[in-house]
């Protein structure tokens, strides 16, 4: 390759459900969060320079933009076309998973050598742009993959979780896209401004997320379900979830799930049932209902990390 030159590169990067702690790894405490089988593509395609784009999507301009100056790729012009079979807006990692595959089609695209460390860094940075003040959670999940224990820090640190037995989850999906930034920001505000009132709260679900990580580790599911739908009770006691989560909840655990709860920001999104035994009988339930739902194993592996020839 000449010097400066890009060449046609393509990338791909997983989604992610927050399997506990979603909200109070913004307030400095653990989650967990896994890798999902589905994921983002993105192919840089070098163009001359001026080269109009071929649809005008502000924030992808922006991202694109970043990640430009974050690898020193100078002027150099290229355009950005994405595929996948994440959902998007769901609450389900795609803005990270986005920010990750970019990075690297794009250190690809120039022949660069980029750290795991420095995708996700820059990823995070990326993120910012995104949704304001986010923790790092999924651009850490979209960038190493697998089922991880994350801590916001400074300094921001994750520990890989080896499970006994890939898990399956039945992610179901609302008519609602999630609201990231409305939901961490107005949760921050209300936690401000009466912290004797939400710390406790917080500190509460941080229990939650320390005994749902040895459940996770001891494969012991009716106590993984119990905790996941205690943080959700949580969750909706801080004012993240809808009606509309509520009763996808519900519908789940009137279906059999060992446990369910919303996966994300909340505001709208999608919720995750963890099955009492095979996924399939739950998904069928949940989908006789009309709701919009796939099953996702979380423990194996997944795209992150992929870049293609
Ligand atoms: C979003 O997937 C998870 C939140 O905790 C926000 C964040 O950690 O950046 C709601």
């Amino acid at each position: 390759m000449a010097a400066g030159e890009l060449q046609r590169a393509t990338a791909s990067a997983a989604g992610k459900v927050i399997l506990l702690g979603e909200h109070v790894v913004v307030h400095g405490h653990p989650g967990l969060v896994a890798g999902i089988d589905r994921g983002v593509r993105v192919t840089i395609v070098p163009c001359a320079p001026g080269t109009p784009p071929v649809r005008a999507d502000a924030a992808l301009d922006a991202a694109s933009a970043l990640a430009r100056r974050l690898l020193g790729l100078g002027d150099r012009s290229f355009l950005v076309e994405i595929d996948g079979n994440l959902p998007i807006g769901m609450g389900l990692g795609s803005s990270a998973a986005l920010a990750v595959a970019l990075l690297r089609a794009l250190a690809a695209s120039g022949g660069m050598p980029l750290t795991d460390a420095e995708v996700a860094e820059h990823a995070h940075q990326i993120e910012r742009l995104f949704h304001g003040t986010p923790s790092g959670v999924d651009s850490t999940a979209a960038t190493y993959g697998g089922v991880l224990w994350f801590a916001a820090g400074p300094p921001v640190r994750h520990e890989r979780l080896t499970l006994r037995a890939p898990l399956p989850l039945v992610v179901v999906l609302s008519r609602t896209p999630h609201a990231t930034a409305r939901t961490v920001g107005s949760l921050r505000e209300r936690a401000a401004a009466a912290p004797e009132v939400y710390q406790p709260v917080f500190a509460a679900i941080a229990a939650l997320v320390g005994a749902a990580r040895r459940a996770l580790e001891g494969d012991e599911r009716a106590r993984l379900g119990e905790l996941m739908t205690m943080n959700h009770g949580l969750l909706r006691a801080c004012g993240v979830s809808t009606a509309e989560l509520d009763a996808l909840v519900a519908a789940a655990l009137d279906a059999g799930a060992a446990g369910a709860k919303l996966t994300g920001a909340g505001g709208g999104g999608a919720v995750i049932a963890l099955p009492a035994a095979a996924p399939e009988p739950l998904l069928a339930a949940l989908a006789a209902q009309g709701h919009e739902c796939f099953v996702a194993t979380v423990g194996v592996p997944t795209a992150t990390g992929g870049v293609e020839a």
